[in-house]
């Protein structure tokens, strides 16, 4: 296994890759870490799709638009947000907590109450349509959270997604493989070789595998360090 900050130091996007297949126990451990990932509320709005068949892999191909990453790499990967999952990973939560008598009453309260009022939007979208108004009214009282609009049930969903996204490349690492993530997709293409349900939304693809000779194309080119981190 390579240790934690060498795997982030040489993590490069890779564009170009070895045939040599992914074992499936690295392929399996790698999404276990990326299944760990931390998500808003814990509700994991994500699924990974394996495009393991030879049709799910040329339509993967295909609808990364002939990329070269996913070209060459022996393995497309698909990381798919689901938004409105919330509700169904919301009662596996309780189920859970609940079969193992750990469900606390203030986490009982928080799933029941308070993630119908950030996930729900009314008959319409009448509701969404007043919540970033509510929000900003109580906001100038005391601090109050964004209640979600529909956009922004699905952009917590993305955000939450790429951090599985981001644990999935670093956990490849590790074992000393690569990956290439792509977001240069064609999205209806993609829904249809994926099978979406409405609603489900490509958040990246992946090519996988160990990289080729060449495989990184540039060189890393980080921004200045006092533009990105600052202190206050
Ligand atoms: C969300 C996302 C989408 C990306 N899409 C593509 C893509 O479609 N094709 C590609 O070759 N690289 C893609 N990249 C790779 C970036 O170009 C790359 O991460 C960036 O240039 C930094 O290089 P590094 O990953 O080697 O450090 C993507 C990266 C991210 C995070």
């Amino acid at each position: 296994m390579i240790p934690f900050y060498e795997a982030v130091e040489t993590r490069r996007s890779v564009r170009s890759f070895l045939p040599d297949p992914v074992p499936q126990d690295v392929l399996d451990r790698a999404l276990d870490a990326a299944l760990k990932a931390p998500s808003s509320s814990n509700l994991q709005p994500w699924r990974f799709i394996v495009l393991e068949s030879p049709e799910a892999r040329a339509g993967g191909i295909k609808a990364c638009l002939d990329q070269a990453p996913a070209t060459t790499a022996p393995l497309l990967v698909a990381l798919v947000a689901r938004p409105w999952s919330w509700r169904r990973h919301r009662d596996e939560i309780l189920r859970i907590q609940t079969a193992r008598g750990t469900l606390r009453p203030s986490q009982a309260a928080y799933y029941r109450k308070l993630i119908p009022l950030f996930y729900t939007h009314g008959p319409l979208n009448l509701l969404g349509f007043w919540k970033p108004a509510v929000s900003r009214i109580v906001s100038l009282f005391r601090p109050f959270p964004r209640l979600l609009t529909r956009t922004g049930v699905r952009l917590t969903a993305h955000k939450t997604t790429a951090l599985a996204a981001a644990t999935f490349m670093l956990a490849l690492r590790a074992e000393g493989y690569d990956s290439c993530p792509m977001e240069g997709f064609d999205p209806y293409r993609a829904a249809k070789v994926l099978g979406l349900a409405h609603g489900e939304e490509v958040n990246m693809f992946f090519a996988v595998g160990k990289r080729a000779e060449g495989g990184i194309w540039f060189e890393r080119a980080l921004m200045p360090r006092d533009w990105v981190v600052q202190v206050r």
